[in-house]
């Protein structure tokens, strides 16, 4: 399943930071970055389903020493990545390693300081979210952080009505376009903690729509 959704990605790689930024007034990449400097510190991050790497480019300016697996399903979006790194930072490229394949392909044998998933629980329904969730604890040891930028349902009546139209839309759209075995967005929070792992710093954007969330194991 996680290879043709890579190529679904491939499709749309050329436009992903166009469409990204104007439907969410650039909160879809301000929200990644709300702890971000909370990352200055760790030594190891895999970072999963990262795309065009927007955030690896961040995080590899915020800690100049940690080193990164940086994997993606999606060929053109590892292409992507890589040579943004290349051209903005050549100097930091050796910190990062990258792999083209589907996270469920990952041999979970390596142990990460931080596992990061900005907009990919959402690709994903509850029972997949689980099996990821089983594998991820596997890779974080005691005091290791989960790292969730994600889209989620706002408290306000009228908002959560609105996002659940945005969000069928929205699935229906990318649906199409990349291959999505899903069409509504899974429990992240409840499931993340349901693994042992708690809350150490939230943030909402766009009125609760977006949530970046830190997680201690
Ligand atoms: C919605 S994009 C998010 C990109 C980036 N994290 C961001 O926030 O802009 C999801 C990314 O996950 C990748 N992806 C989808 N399914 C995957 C899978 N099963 N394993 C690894 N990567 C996957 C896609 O290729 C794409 O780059």
């Amino acid at each position: 399943m996680g290879r043709s959704i890579g190529k679904g990605f491939d499709r749309i790689v050329f436009m992903y930071d166009t469409i990204a930024r104007m439907a969410s007034f650039n909160q879809i990449n301000k929200s990644q970055l709300a702890f971000i400097e909370k990352l200055s510190t760790q030594s190891t991050s895999l970072v999963i389903g990262g795309g065009t790497g927007y955030f690896l480019q961040q995080l590899l300016k915020t800690n100049r020493t940690i080193r990164v697996t940086y994997v993606d399903a999606s060929a053109k979006m590892i292409a992507y990545a890589r040579k943004r790194v290349a051209k903005q930072l050549p100097k930091e490229l050796h910190r990062v390693t990258f792999v083209c394949k589907p996270v469920e392909e990952l041999d979970p044998a390596g142990v990460y300081d931080v596992i990061v998933c900005n907009y990919f629980l959402d690709l994903f329904d509850d029972t997949q979210v689980d099996t990821l969730m089983r594998s991820f604890n596997k890779q974080m040891s005691k005091g290791s952080l989960l790292y969730v930028t994600d889209f989620s349902i706002p408290s306000n009546r009228m908002l959560r009505a609105g996002t659940r139209i945005g969000l069928r839309m929205l699935y229906w759209l990318f649906g199409k376009a990349v291959y999505l075995p899903t069409r509504k967005l899974p429990s992240i929070d409840p499931l993340i903690k349901h693994h042992g792992l708690t809350v150490i710093h939230s943030k909402l954007f766009l009125q609760g729509i977006l949530t970046c969330t830190m997680y201690k194991k």
